[in-house]
């Protein structure tokens, strides 16, 4: 390029930004001092300019960099634009950032953890790949027990599988512990269902177990008004429990336990299938056998336990027709239930 064709191009660059509106002006800032920009490039070509031409060359080209960045400045368009963007519209939104949410089954279980805090439960965890003997062997479960069959559980080897239950935490607890135990342990569990509405093979579960000595014998009763606390914190005023009777290797007696219905007040509806109940829990008084397994004197200790299905939880709670919702990651139904 030559003096003269650079002086030309320098008129008509100063032309087009002094004709140019707002947005315009940012395009031409882009053409002519960017990155990538003819004048920059003009820069970098200045050492192919005969030495001799060279300083007026340079001159020039600084001459016009500079009168391009007075005419840029006086349209309002500095380095970044942004006045010339505030300019061109005074309406334009700010930059929206979406809000999280959480999802409804950490929701139950903080709030969960939350309601038996206040009865003096603290939290207790424990691994998703367990062995046998804490999974099945110490809670008493029977030799050929179908939970045990490779079409019920997931298993790795002979003695390592994926927990079934969170029943395994109480064992793990009692081992490291002596009595009063008073802990939650909610979880992931494992069984080999086939996912439907309303079984999926990776859930959740939250387990209970409350310990005590001779001198401070645990009953059924003690259980039956913990469990009451918790419904009536969890699923509104009004809510009562019923307790009937089951079996669970691990519990002597067990009992499946039903909250009344808070939807329809126990009088009949679509959500309790007619009944006034829904069952949430199993439960019962730690069978002796179990205290025996985890090194107890059974005539020393008396406690209870209990487990619940915190997908059932959230979806009696929350209304939610189908387990697989719980997995979906779908924002336009997770960011409802926020
Ligand atoms: N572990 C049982 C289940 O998964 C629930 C339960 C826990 C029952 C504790 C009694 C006591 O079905």
């Amino acid at each position: 390029m030559t003096l003269a064709e650079l002086e030309s191009a320098k008129e008509r660059s100063l032309a087009e930004i002094a004709a140019a509106d707002a947005a315009a002006v940012q395009t031409l800032r882009v053409k002519y001092v960017g990155r990538n920009g003819s004048i920059p490039a003009l820069i970098k070509a200045m050492k192919d300019v005969p030495k001799e031409e060279r300083p007026a060359f340079g001159k020039a080209v600084q001459a016009w960099k500079a009168a391009v960045e007075d005419a840029l400045a006086a349209k309002g368009a500095g380095q970044d634009g942004a006045q010339a963007k505030i300019d061109a519209d005074l309406t334009m939104p700010g930059r929206w950032h979406s809000l999280g949410v959480k999802h409804p089954l950490t929701k139950v279980i903080e709030e969960s953890a939350a309601i038996f805090a206040r009865l003096g439960f603290t939290v207790a965890d424990g691994p998703e790949l367990e062995n046998k003997f804490n999974n099945f062997t110490a809670l008493n479960t029977p030799v050929h027990h179908p939970s045990m069959d490779r079409s019920d559980t997931f298993w790795f080897g002979d003695d390592c599988l994926l927990r079934t239950q969170t029943s395994p935490v109480q064992i793990r607890t009692m081992i490291a512990n002596k009595p009063p135990i008073r802990v939650i342990c909610p979880g992931r569990t494992y069984r080999r269902d086939t996912t439907d509405a309303t079984h999926s093979a990776n859930f959740h579960q939250i387990e209970g177990l409350y310990v005590d000595t001779k001198d401070k014998p645990v009953s059924l009763a003690d259980l039956k008004s913990v469990l009451a606390y918790f419904a009536r914190e969890m699923m509104g005023e009004g809510v009562t429990v019923r307790f009937r009777p089951h079996f669970f290797p691990f519990t002597e007696p067990s009992v499946e336990v039903d909250f009344s219905c808070h939807v329809c007040k126990g009088k009949g509806c679509g959500v309790c299938k007619q009944s006034g109940w829904i069952e949430v829990a199993g439960a019962g008084m730690v069978d002796p056998r179990v205290f025996e397994f985890v090194g107890y004197d059974p005539s020393e200790v008396s406690g209870y336990a209990f487990g619940f299905g915190v997908e059932r939880i959230a979806m009696i709670k929350y209304g939610i027709p189908d387990i697989r919702w719980l997995y979906e990651n779908d924002l336009r139904f997770l960011s409802q239930l926020g």
